[in-house]
């Protein structure tokens, strides 16, 4: 006899497996770190963004226009969504059924829709946006500041300020138009597209073509210096930087044109139309994002910052994760980027930073978990897989010569470009140039536990 499957468990098991989920679109794209992160049954392939934010009352309006295709029949999908007031929604211009549940905006459509489908979700919604707290502590989202807000969103944070299928599988192209006090300038990703000011208030625009993950969108809000220029290579600059911070950044803003040409020449062309950074003054957040094609930083970044998360465009943002178990794809190779960077660029070599992480004790935070396998969502960020991410990637490097290591990373780059990679593609994309068996490199490096034997 075949018991009654309890509510609970049967959303467990949507959650779970997409496939099992009949007509109604799972609560989570199915990643075991953020269960809920994403959702199943439907491709989001545009955003169209309309927000209003008052920096004083920290109130934000907003209309989410979201174009999506459905990957099967559909009676029932779920949206990312936390906090704030839904007001209005409709799927293809009908009113549809909604209720909130946690995270979820679960909507209901008039009629199913067939698999296949494009359809149009239109969500009015309003409130007063904050951050969510990461299993690690740190914060995300939309994070007020003293003169706007900071808006990072990695890895779950883009549901505080839109609804969102947030979770990296799932990319889009993206507009916006934010409405802020006159004075006060909102800057999102992609290309700026101008601005309009009426009765006090002005509206920024922004166009994100290329496909970008929800987690790299931002529409950060502050009073900002802006400049803009095109670099040799045709490469749209927008620069906004907190004046707290100007002079700092300045120094470092400069070298972004060079940095971005370094890159290209290691890893392959420049994968955006548009460039730039956000520099703002958030002492509370802790940390730079690489917001895509305009990395935003917490304060004025250091040169190895503004490599880091420039080599990110590329690493995460060009190619992008399937599932967050393999970070260290963004992570480690950042990471690495600032060794290199610094062996071209007067410092030690990357043969010498390796050394010097390598010499920590066996009991080092460096060892506590393999950057293949960090275990959870609580360990994304962490030492390991930064720092022995990218020593993963020096022993790949020693293993097969220069010539070929970087072979590999534009091959990367080009193959994955605008799309998805995972560490098993990664691993046999190297195995395959080099035409060498690594596995026993790669096993050590990106599963072994604790710290590995002398190389
Ligand atoms: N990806 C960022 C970097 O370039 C780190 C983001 C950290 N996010 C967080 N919620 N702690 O290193
Ligand atoms: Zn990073």
């Amino acid at each position: 006899m075949v018991a009654t499957v309890p509510v609970a468990v049967a959303a467990l098991l949507a959650a779970a497996s997409p496939a099992s989920a009949g007509t109604i679109g799972s609560a989570g794209a199915g990643d075991p770190y953020f269960p809920l992160a994403g959702n199943g049954g439907y491709h989001v392939v545009h955003y169209d963004l309309k927000l209003h934010y008052d920096p004083e009352t920290e109130h934000l309006d907003g209309t989410a226009v979201l174009t999506a295709r459905a990957t099967q029949r559909l009676t029932r999908f779920d949206l990312d969504l936390d906090g704030l007031k839904v007001t209005g929604l409709t799927v293809d211009h009908v009113k549809a059924g909604y209720r909130r549940d946690g995270q979820e905006l679960v909507v209901t459509p008039r009629t199913a829709l067939p698999g296949g489908r494009e359809f149009r979700v239109t969500v009015t919604y309003s409130g007063r946006p904050g951050p969510v707290t990461d299993p690690d502590g740190s914060l995300d989202g939309w994070i007020p500041t003293s003169d706007g807000a900071f808006v990072a969103g990695e890895p779950q944070g883009a549901m505080t300020w839109f609804p969102a299928n947030g979770h990296p599988e799932d990319k889009s192209s993206y507009d916006f138009a934010i409405t802020v006090p006159e004075g006060t300038t909102a800057v999102a990703n992609g290309v700026y597209l101008g601005s309009r000011t009426a009765g006090g208030r002005t509206t920024f625009r922004w166009s994100q073509p290329e496909p970008m993950a929800a987690y790299l969108a931002t529409a950060t809000v502050g009073k900002f210096q802006v400049q803009q220029y095109t670099t040799r290579d045709g490469l749209k600059v927008f620069n906004a930087v907190d004046p707290r911070e100007a002079s700092a950044a300045a120094r470092v803003l400069k070298k972004l044109p060079s940095v971005l040409e370094w890159e290209s020449k290691l890893f392959g062309p420049y994968p955006f139309r548009a460039a730039g950074a956000i520099v703002d003054h958030a002492p509370k957040v802790g940390y730079a994002l690489e917001t895509q094609g305009r990395p935003l930083y917490d304060s004025a970044p250091s040169v190895s910052t503004l490599v880091h998360e420039s080599a990110h465009q590329w690493f995460g943002d060009s190619v992008s994760l399937t599932r967050w178990k393999d970070i260290w794809l963004n992570e480690g190779f950042a990471t690495y980027a600032e060794w290199l960077y610094a062996e071209q660029h007067g410092g030690p070599s990357a043969q010498k930073t390796f050394d010097d992480l390598y010499a920590r004790r066996a009991g080092d935070s460096l060892w506590a978990f393999p950057p293949g396998d960090p275990g959870s969502g609580e360990n994304i960020f962490a030492a390991p897989v930064y720092n022995r991410g990218a020593m993963t990637l020096h022993e790949l490097r020693r293993a097969v010569g220069d010539p070929v290591f970087f072979r590999i990373l534009r091959a990367w780059a080009a193959c994955h470009r605008h799309g998805h990679g995972t560490t098993g593609q990664f691993t046999a994309l190297a195995k395959r140039i080099s035409g060498r068996n690594l596995d026993g490199l790669f096993h050590t490096w990106l599963y072994g536990r604790g710290k590995p034997d002398r190389p």
